[in-house]
């Protein structure tokens, strides 16, 4: 999965700077083009000079050293690269990126690319726990990079704990099943997907709703379309532009949505269920209530189950349904899979920080009806739609 992927791999200064020269090396074997930048610190520990042999490529280190007149370094390597590695991290890099400095050629050609950037750390234990470096991490994994984060074993400063770089071999097969991810693994595929909230109107002037943003259904279809499926999204209203190539259908209430999503199952080959649709419904008051003096009674009536209209409709389609859960996450997420009639169901603890509505990223259990569940951790939500969208192929194939 990696054959002609252009990889800029960045070595900081650290020991593990080592175990980037066999990275270099298995990457050339899987097929990959590699171009190598290393920091001053980097240099330090390996030279230039066994990076440009075991890539067969040119080497960076110096922001000024310009070797084109018609490109300047740093963003002809920011735009070349199909992915971006960083390993190993220093808590010394991953504080300048977190904060957006970019003071070498290593930080300023990072802060120049739209490529995804994977960040394998590697220092003392107790530096990795030091709060400004998680701190740090968790802005980077907010921001979008992607973490592969240090091992527990025998360090090179004595200490053993957390914070040796993973090996290549494991670094290589995330960088694979990434890059497969991206890969046209839907081509053909009719993807149904819905995302955000509904709007349920009281009156005039008033609704009830919730507080999905559509930023985990807008990652789905963003990444299904990546992967070369069609895409329905039937989305709520959301402050978000449809990703690119999307078949976008605005609809307001669960009334709405359920009538949108109909007209489209039976053509799709995979529903996803990832809006939060309103459970119940106020009566409509097509006047503005008036404030009284005693409390108001509202009533609610229940709106159609769209996921489990779905499942009672089912024909060829793969259902995947979400579940947005604040306590016993499990039972209600595998309860919700079985009365729904859907494939697989990915439950979210949206009380866990990070999780949930609103963020960029999210923490997911995938349960299947075939296979255990699969407990992700805090993931940008675009990284858990390859993951989810990843078995879905697996399973549509
Ligand atoms: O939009 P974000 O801010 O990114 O947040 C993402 C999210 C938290 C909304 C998303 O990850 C999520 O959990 N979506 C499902 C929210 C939800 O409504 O969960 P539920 O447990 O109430 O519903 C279970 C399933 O039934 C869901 O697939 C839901 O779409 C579906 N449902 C619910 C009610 C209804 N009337 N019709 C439905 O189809």
């Amino acid at each position: 999965m990696l054959t002609n992927k252009k990889i800029l791999l960045c070595v900081t200064g650290g020991i593990a700077a080592f175990k980037a020269a066999a990275l270099t090396s298995k990457l050339v074997q899987q097929g990959a083009e590699v171009k190598v930048i290393l920091s001053k610190a980097g240099a330090e520990f390996v030279t230039p000079l066994t990076f440009q042999a075991l890539s067969q490529n040119e080497t960076y280190t110096d922001t000024f050293d310009e070797r084109a007149p018609e490109k300047i370094t740093h963003i002809g390597l920011a735009d070349w690269a199909d992915l971006v590695l960083v390993a190993p991290a220093t808590a010394n890099t991953i504080g300048k990126l977190a904060n957006g400095i970019a003071d070498n050629l290593l930080t300023t050609t990072i802060l120049a690319t739209k490529a995804p950037v994977f960040i394998a750390t590697a220092m003392n234990s107790n530096m990795i726990e030091n709060k400004a470096v998680l701190r740090n991490l968790a802005t980077l994994v907010r921001d979008g990079y992607h973490l592969l984060d240090a091992d527990a074993g025998y360090l090179a400063c004595g200490y053993t704990g957390k914070g040796r770089m993973q090996e290549p071999e494991e670094i290589i097969a995330k960088l694979a099943a990434f890059s497969g991810a991206t890969d046209a693994v839907l081509t053909g595929k009719k993807l149904l997907i819905t995302a955000g909230p509904t709007i349920e109107k009281l009156d005039p002037v008033r609704y009830l709703s919730n507080f999905s943003s559509g930023k985990m259904g807008y990652a789905l279809a963003g990444q299904a379309v990546q992967m070369g499926a069609e895409v329905v999204l039937v989305s709520g209203p959301v402050n978000m532009d449809p990703p690119a190539g999307v078949q976008l259908i605005q609809v307001m209430s669960a009334a709405d949505m359920h009538q949108a999503v109909m007209k489209h199952y039976h053509a799709c080959d995979c529903a996803i269920a990832s809006a939060a649709v309103a459970d119940y419904t106020p009566i409509y008051h097509a006047e503005k209530i008036k404030k009284r003096d005693e409390e108001l009674l509202v009533q609610l009536n229940k709106t159609t189950d769209i996921l489990l209209a779905m499942g009672q409709a089912k024909t060829k389609q793969y259902l995947v349904g979400f579940a947005a859960e604040t306590e016993n996450v499990a039972e209600n997420a595998i309860g919700k899979l079985e009365k729904k009639h859907a494939d697989m169901l990915i439950a979210n603890d949206v009380t866990k920080a990070g999780a949930g509505f609103g963020t960029d990223t999210n923490i997911v259990t995938i349960y299947q009806r075939e296979a255990d569940p699969l407990s992700l951790p805090l993931m940008t939500k675009t990284a858990v739609a390859n993951e989810i969208l990843q078995i879905i192929a697996r399973r549509l194939r």
